[in-house]
Parts: structure tokens; sequence; C-alpha cells
């Protein structure tokens, strides 16, 4: 049976791990070639260790033991020139074809410790880097194209960009969210009648690295000085409306699998939360007063 996305090729940044990780496996899963980029190597503002050169081997491993084609690329998303080549070169490998976009690599330099740098590293990762994913695929995509861009909860709710707890880096993490949001609007409008899609996926917490580090725990445990991972776990749940800590990462990878597919063909221009009711409270999301 064909798959969902059968045939199809897509660029994932970010791919070496968690979601982006998840992402590669499912969109292969149902029949698509990836092309994963990642940084393989740590940006100093940001206080936990980013993805391994052997985490993006892993996610090669997984890709083709469900039968399809991986390349994988060490390129930076902040670097515009490194992204067009390396773009370039995947699609070359895959057939000469691209057909999905997913900018998903972030960061997030969380912590009242972050320089003033830390704002300038999360823009130049979490906006800039999406800016750069999309314009190095925009030359191979065709009518039926479809790009996806992570957002984020954190760039939907009021607050996060003047938390002091949240520090410079945290500010940057949320100021760009909130700019991927409008950025996934204006192209939707700009790229419509080539009959490119353009959509945005923003999740509430997700049981990944970024989660699962020691900033974080600081900003969903205040009252303690040195909490664990079980302190943070007791605080997570009071993030959603539904009683979970987390979504996993399979959850988002099921949104971008469905927006990218042909199924979302007139899909474009939204802002696709799943977040386990997070964004509800505090919002009327259109409902009659
Ligand atoms: N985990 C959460 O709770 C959560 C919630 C909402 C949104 N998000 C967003 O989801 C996306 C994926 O994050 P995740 O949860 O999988 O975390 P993660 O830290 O496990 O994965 C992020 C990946 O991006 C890569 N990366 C970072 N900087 C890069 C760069 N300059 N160039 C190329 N690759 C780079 C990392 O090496 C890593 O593999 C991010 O955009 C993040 O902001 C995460």
């Amino acid at each position: 049976m064909a798959g969902r996305v059968q045939g199809k090729v897509a660029v994932i940044s970010g791919a070496a791990r968690g979601q982006g990780r998840s992402h590669a496996l499912r969109l292969a899963q149902e029949g698509a070639d990836i092309i994963a980029i990642d940084l393989c190597e740590d940006i100093s503002t940001n206080h936990y260790a980013l993805a391994s050169q052997a985490d993006l081997a892993e996610t090669k491993r997984l890709v083709e033991a469900e039968g399809q084609k991986c390349i994988t690329i060490v390129a930076d998303v902040r670097e515009r020139r490194d992204m067009i080549a390396a773009v370039a070169q995947g699609v070359q490998a895959l057939g000469g074809h691209l057909e999905i976009v997913v900018a998903n690599a972030g960061i997030c330099p969380l912590g009242a410790d972050v320089p003033a740098q830390g704002f300038l590293d999360a823009t130049a990762v979490d906006l800039v880097g999406v800016y750069n994913t999309i314009e190095a695929a925009f030359p191979f995509l065709k009518a039926g194209g479809s790009i996806i861009a992570t957002g984020s909860v954190a760039g939907l709710m009021p607050g996060g960009t003047d938390n002091p707890a949240n520090g410079a880096g945290g500010a940057g993490y949320s100021h760009s969210k909130r700019q991927v949001a409008r950025l996934v609007h204006d192209l939707a409008l700009q790229f419509g009648p080539l009959s490119i899609r353009v959509n945005a996926v923003h999740p509430t917490n997700v049981n990944t690295n970024m989660l699962m580090s020691e900033p974080m725990y600081k900003i969903f445990r205040p009252d303690l000085e040195s909490p664990t991972q079980a302190d943070a776990m007791m605080a997570f749940p009071a993030m959603q409306v539904m009683p979970i800590p987390y979504v996993e990462p399979v959850d988002i990878s099921n949104a971008v699998l469905y927006l990218a597919s042909d199924e979302a063909r007139y899909v474009t221009g939204q802002q696709h939360k799943v977040d386990a009711g997070a964004l509800l409270r505090g919002t009327s999301s259109g409902a009659p007063a």
C-alpha cells in the first residue's frame, strides 16, 4: 500500500535527535526519503548539550531501517550559504526533487545567567534559521510543496519576552517563535498562488533533551535551588489542560505528516497547535462570548 508521502523527498533541520529525528522516521514510514541536517555541536550560551554526529548517524540508521534513503549533512541553520549548499547537495543525491521542508532546528538558552548574546543566538537559530532553511529549499519547490515550521506555545502566549527568569536567551526564544508564527502567515499569502503551502506546528512541552534539561527544570521549579528532573515532573503538567506532563515527539510528527501530505492539500497558513489544551486558557479561540 502506498504511504501517505510516498515518493516525496523531505528536508528536515535539527534531525539528529528529538522531534527532528521523529519527523524523519515518521515521514520515512510513509514513504519519503530524507535529507537530515544538523549542527552536531554545542552553542555556548545554550546551557545543555546539542546533538552529536553519532545522533545524526542513528537517525540515518532508523530511516534506512524503514527502507527509505537518508542523506545526512552537518550544517548550521544560521549560515545561509551553508544551508543553500546543503539542501542542494541533498536534493541532487535523492533524485533532483524536493516536496517537504521541515524547519525544526532550535535552541532554548534559558536562564537569568545567560548574557545578552543569548538573545542573538536564540534568534539566529530559531528565527533566522527558519528563513535560511526555507530560502535554501525554495528553488526546488513546485506546486504541491509543503513547508512546516516549528513554533511553540511560547510564541503564542503572553509574556516570555519580559520574564527576568527566562533571561536574554529565553526572551530571544519567545521573540523568535512569535515571529515564526507571523512568518508562516505572511509567507503562506505569498506562496499560495504557487500552490506551495506554509504551516506552523506549535508544540507544548515535548519529551526531548530541550525539555529534559537543567535550565528548563529551573524555569518550572523556581522555588528550588537545584531542581532535578523528578522535581520538574511535578510542575510540567501545569502547562497543559489535559492531565499530562508533556507530549511525545511522535505526537508532533503525526501533525507534520498530515501537513506534509496531500491530505492537507488546501491547508495553508495554519498555526497548528499540538498542546493538550495549553493555549485554551486565557483565549476565547473565536468562540462566542
Ligand atoms: N521540547 C519542547 O518542549 C519544545 C516545545 C515547543 C517547541 N519546541 C521546538 O521543537 C523544535 C525541536 O526541538 P526538540 O524538542 O526536538 O529539542 P532537541 O534539543 O532535542 O533538538 C533540537 C535539534 O536542533 C539541532 N540544532 C540546534 N541548533 C542548530 C543549528 N544552528 N543548526 C542545525 N541544527 C541545530 C540540535 O543539535 C538538535 O538536534 C525546536 O524548534 C524547539 O524550539 C520544543
